[in-house]
């Protein structure tokens, strides 16, 4: 039986989270198409040909990897989230691109052994409620020598555009959930230690964990939909009275000021691109 987290995790983004990802979708990709751009070129120089997407979401890396080895190549996304997975399916019929979809938990999905050359993860990582029996159960997925990739977020204090919606409004909305380091989350590996030591008892080889700091930018017109849909003010706004609503959209309006930059919002991404290989 799932236990508290898994059950937490597939309704989270099965319900809003998943329903803001889909609705948002064009400028989160536009925000973290540096990271798909890191995680294809990776995909060329191990030259692989079967490629698993862990945590795809609606599909951008998916899609942009099997566009990249198509035809000879091709890839496979794995995610909980039905409307997330809806929309990567829809993207890639309109695309044209020949990718594979499946809906299931990466932790426990019953993949064929040694499926695939390669794994790629932008940001899907983080959520599993059993790390080492997530990373235990890609790994049997993986070929031996198959590299994996996972673009991971470092701390929170390193990554302030993640939190500043949260930091302003924390008087108006003081029931935010805390943010616990190393629970499943947006920044459960931000412990570079920890990740290694999660892919060292999952049996992966050659584990590297360096850091990234990566320039992303969307467009300024998209900053309200972005801070009012996403992440846990997003989460508490959706049930909250019209008052409130009106208070936070100022009070992160001011926030995120900082970051814009003539038409468009600049931040920089602090991660970690983990990388290992499977023995
Ligand atoms: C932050 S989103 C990233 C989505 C996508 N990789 C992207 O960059 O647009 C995290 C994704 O991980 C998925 N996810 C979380 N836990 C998962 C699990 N146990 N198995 C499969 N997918 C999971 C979520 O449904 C969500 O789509």
């Amino acid at each position: 039986m799932a236990n508290q987290n898994e059950e937490d995790q597939a309704a989270r983004w099965n319900g809003a989270s998943g329903r803001a990802w889909v609705d948002v979708q064009e400028p989160l990709d536009r925000m973290f198409a540096p990271f798909e751009k890191l995680l294809v070129d990776a995909v060329v120089a191990e030259g692989a040909r079967a490629v698993l997407d862990v945590g795809c979401g609606t599909g951008a890396t998916t899609l942009a990897v099997a566009r990249q080895l198509a035809p000879a190549g091709g890839c496979t996304g794995i995610d909980l989230s039905e409307p997330m997975l809806a929309l990567a399916r829809t993207r890639a019929e309109r695309a044209r691109v020949a990718a594979e979809f499946i809906r299931a938990d990466a932790q426990d999905h019953p993949f064929e052994p040694a499926r695939f050359d390669m794994l790629v993860s932008r940001f899907g990582v983080m959520f599993f409620d059993d790390p080492v029996r997530a990373f235990t159960n890609l790994r049997r997925a993986a070929r031996p020598g198959a590299a994996l990739r996972a673009v991971v977020w470092r701390r929170i204090e390193e990554n302030p555009f993640m939190s500043a919606a949260e930091r302003a409004v924390a008087p108006w909305l003081p029931d935010l959930p805390p943010r616990r380091p190393g629970a499943p989350g947006q920044f459960a590996f931000s412990d570079a230690h920890r990740v290694r030591t999660i892919l060292a008892d999952s049996g992966w080889a050659e584990i590297d964990v360096p850091p990234l700091e990566v320039a992303c930018a969307f467009s300024a017109a998209d900053l309200d939909r972005y801070v009012t849909r996403l992440g846990p003010v997003g989460q508490a706004l959706a049930a909250a009275d019209e008052r409130t609503r009106a208070k936070v959209t100022e009070l992160v309006r001011a926030a995120f000021e900082p970051y814009v930059d003539g038409a468009e919002v600049r931040f920089t991404a602090a991660c970690w691109m983990v990388a290992a290989r499977a023995p």
